[in-house]
């Protein structure tokens, strides 16, 4: 067990839960959801930190709680909640547009510069952005949810390139990764018809598990990545 911090947005349930899971034992965290009631798994060594990241105010509050009960150990940072509502953009009202803007995209970048901040002290630190499949193919009715994913790759690309224009030396590194088709609450949602056409494309002939997200961000986290920095990893059985 090491003294770092890691936080996990959207802990309470799926991707989230699972890589809550897998880092307990290495790391201190602190666990993210819209309120303490979205959480039915308790993890020994973890701080529960929440805000409904739709709301800015909220977003702003949860930073600053987080810098300043956090700041010193933050090592960390799974920007993993997520939302999507799939619709022709046609029809989508703004409502759910702005909720998944605010959600998938504004608050990660909120997050991303709290972090910064902090990073630029301790000179460490990694963040994971949980982008998409489909930020980078796109996604009939999913053009808004899809905006946002791309968006966060862009996003990593770019902090990953300022961190090096402001620091002479340092080991921080900014990433995303993109999930294929992982069975979650999200996904469940989908129907039978849909998934049956999914598991054609995907080559390893099986949908994701959360838990094979859960290996790749521990091994992102880790050292033994100390090189993979400012890239999108593709986690999707091979999904074309
Ligand atoms: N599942 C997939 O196949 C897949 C594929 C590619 C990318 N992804 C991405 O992976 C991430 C996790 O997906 P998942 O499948 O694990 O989703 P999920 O099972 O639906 O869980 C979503 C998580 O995000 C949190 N969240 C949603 N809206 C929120 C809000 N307004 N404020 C605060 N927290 C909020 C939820 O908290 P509450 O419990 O409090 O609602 C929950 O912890 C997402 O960013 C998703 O876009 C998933």
């Amino acid at each position: 067990m090491t003294n770092k911090k890691i936080l996990i947005t959207g802990a309470s349930r799926g991707l989230g839960l699972a890589i809550s899971k897998k880092l307990s034992s290495q790391y201190e965290l602190i666990l993210h959801a819209s309120s303490k009631e979205s959480f039915t798994t308790t993890l020994p060594n973890s701080h529960i930190l929440c805000a409904d990241l739709s709301n800015p105010e909220q977003v702003s509050d949860f930073c600053k709680q987080l810098k300043k009960e956090h700041g010193g150990e933050l090592y960390g940072v799974i920007n993993n909640a997520g939302v999507t509502f799939d619709n022709s953009l046609i029809f989508q009202p703004e409502k759910a547009i702005d909720t998944m803007l605010n959600v998938n995209l504004r608050a990660p970048i909120m997050i991303c510069k709290t972090a910064m901040k902090i990073f630029s002290l301790s000179k460490k630190g990694v963040i994971i952005n949980i982008s998409s499949v489909v930020g980078e193919t796109g996604n009939a009715f999913q053009a808004v949810y899809a905006s946002t994913k791309a968006g966060l790759v862009a996003l990593s690309r770019s902090l990953a390139q300022e961190v090096a224009a402001l620091n002479e030396e340092h080991s921080i590194r900014v990433l995303s990764i993109s999930p294929g088709f992982i069975e979650t609450d999200m996904t469940d949602k989908l129907p039978e018809k849909e998934k049956e056409k999914y598991l054609k494309m995907i080559p390893s002939k099986r949908f994701g598990k959360a838990e094979d997200v859960a290996e790749l961000i521990s091994f992102l986290l880790s050292e033994q990545s100390a090189y993979v920095n400012g890239t999108n990893i593709h986690i999707n059985g091979g999904l074309a």
